[in-house]
């Protein structure tokens, strides 16, 4: 699956609140335009600009507008929503931090280094991992997602907050 840039400007310019404004539309109408194609439950993926500097671990992003991944590389936060809820991921493998990548396949994510898979959600299907996706804590705030990205939660050691871990819209 491919990264969407925003044509609108180019990636490396800097960006002001209007510019960034601009950025997000574009990603919420190319999300929306695919959602309604049917073209996938959980596409397309994009590259996600946090709405604001990050503040220790702080992140704060636009709610996603459809099903699909957001990467912020920057920031080394997997968002993605599905059936009707957003998750925050980390985007390093548990098992030896290799950058995760979404999986054509099964709509979730895969490891290009050992090759284990997760759902959408995270849950570990098969591999070298040992646990599901590390989330992150997370909160809705108004039109915002809120993401910790100093707080990992690891499913074999913190299950119960590893589950809670999501927004549900
Ligand atoms: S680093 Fe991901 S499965 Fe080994």
């Amino acid at each position: 699956m491919d990264i969407v840039p925003d044509s609108s400007t180019p990636s490396s310019a800097p960006c002001d609140a209007p510019c960034l404004a601009r950025r997000i539309f574009v990603r919420d109408a190319v999300a929306a335009a695919a959602a309604f194609a049917g073209l996938s439950s959980f596409a397309p993926l994009h590259e996600l600009a946090a709405l604001s500097t990050r503040s220790g671990g702080v992140v704060h992003y636009p709610i996603p507008a459809a099903d699909g991944v957001s990467i912020d590389k920057k920031n080394e936060v997997i968002l993605a929503r599905t059936k009707g809820e957003v998750f925050a991921f980390a985007l390093s493998c548990p098992h030896q931090n290799t950058a995760l990548r979404v999986s054509g396949k099964n709509g979730g994510f895969q490891c290009p280094r050992h090759q284990s898979r997760y759902e959408p959600n995270g849950t570990f299907i098969d591999g070298k991992a040992t646990r599901n996706m590390d989330r992150l804590k997370i909160e809705h705030a108004g039109n915002e997602i809120v993401v910790d990205a100093d707080v990992v939660y690891e499913s074999d050691t913190e299950p119960a907050k590893w589950f809670a871990a999501s927004v549900k819209l």
